[in-house]
């Protein structure tokens, strides 16, 4: 409470940046995915995750806060993208910093493809005076994930016989949201990527009667969907990579759900190399959405580019464009959905490798 009193002299703004900000971090997405949708369906999943990368670096270049980018993508398939330690946004002094999370494409395999489930999502959480972060990063490759939303994660901290875990057999996981949801476990729905890494787990949801929904790619939107009162899923369980993890955790989180997270390590190379760095204290930890974006004044956004449970993807109508997005702040758990109609006769991307603006 002791803030509030040395405090009144601030704006609202001032206290909490990315209240402003939000809204130039939803430009960038918008930004991402009028770039990226040029390359649907054409196989070349890398130049599509290089146009969105792009269109977020200079698109930010234009805002006034020092991001450091604490979750980037790129390792997998040496795939151009944003990197961690990145630096983005305008670095002029003295601005708000920011931890960033950033996928540019998640679903860059579906962009290629020209199939659903494709979009560009961030996340940024304000770094407080004399904190050294916000969000912690994951440095395995991937981790095993349980994601499901608000009515769940308040049954659970309500009762304990409804508590449930990544250790808790998936029989019993079902059983609990079932009852935490007042329904049946057939009306319980699971989505789970389509791996062979998970042909235990569809198996197990089979087995216990429940509705499984596999997809190909895109499991940020897959995680976040639990937390939708719409969105008709209710539980999102199974491996996946570990940045896509902590991206969700910034939704989650502004929507009162709950993600648990598990470094897995893919192999003894890769679980070595983590037992030799500090990271190694937390290789069986389980951590949960609070534990990773640790700042509350984080936001999270993402913009369809093709259609997914999430989002409608990008519209192409004459000389208009449409996009959808959503944008989240956890401090204030509000959720806009912005529609937005560009332009293509006036509507500009700056793109970062020469800084200047570009029709669509
Ligand atoms: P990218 O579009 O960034 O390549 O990620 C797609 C994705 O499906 C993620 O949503 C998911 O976390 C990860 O790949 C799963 O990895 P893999 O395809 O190796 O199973």
């Amino acid at each position: 409470m002791a803030a509030k009193h040395d405090e009144p002299y601030l704006s609202a703004n001032e206290r909490h940046p990315e209240r402003s900000l939000q809204f130039d971090f939803v430009r960038a997405t918008e930004n991402a995915a009028l770039s990226a949708i040029d390359w649907l369906g054409r196989g070349d999943k890398e130049s599509a995750d290089a146009a969105a990368s792009d269109a977020i670096r200079g698109t930010l270049e234009q805002s006034d806060f020092c991001g450091e980018v604490v979750i980037g993508e790129g390792i997998k398939d040496n795939a151009p993208g944003i990197f961690l330690g990145e630096k983005i946004g305008s670095w002029k002094f003295p601005s708000p910093r920011f931890n960033i999370a950033v996928d540019p494409i998640d679903g860059t395999t579906n962009i290629s493809k020209g199939l659903p489930n494709s979009i560009s999502v961030m996340a940024a959480a304000h770094v407080p005076h004399g904190a050294e972060a916000a969000m912690v990063n994951i440095p395995t490759f991937y981790s095993e994930k349980l994601a499901y939303g608000p009515e769940v994660a308040a049954a659970m901290a309500r009762d304990p016989a409804l508590r449930f875990d990544l250790d808790t057999p998936v029989a019993q996981i079902l059983e609990r949201v079932a009852a935490a949801l007042g329904k049946k476990v057939r009306q319980v729905y699971v989505v789970v990527l389509d791996r062979p890494r998970h042909q235990r787990i569809i198996a197990e949801v089979r087995a216990a009667g429940a509705a499984l929904r596999l997809i190909g790619d895109g499991d940020v939107t897959a995680a976040v969907s639990p937390s939708l009162h719409d969105s008709g899923i209710d539980l999102y369980m199974g491996i996946g990579g570990s940045p896509e993890g902590v991206l969700t955790s910034a939704g989650v989180l502004a929507l009162g759900g709950d993600q648990q997270l598990r470094m897995w390590p893919r192999d003894d190379d890769e679980r070595r190399e983590i037992a030799a760095t500090p990271a190694a204290a937390n290789l069986g930890r389980i951590f949960y959405a609070r534990d990773l974006v640790t700042s509350p004044s984080a936001i999270f956004c993402a913009t369809g580019i093709s259609d997914s449970p999430l989002l409608p993807g990008v519209r192409l109508i004459g000389r208009k464009v449409i996009t959808h997005s959503i944008l989240m702040r956890s401090q204030s758990r509000s959720v806009r959905y912005i529609k937005t109609v560009h332009d293509l006769d006036f509507k500009t991307i700056r793109r970062s490798p020469d800084r200047r603006d570009h029709y669509v």
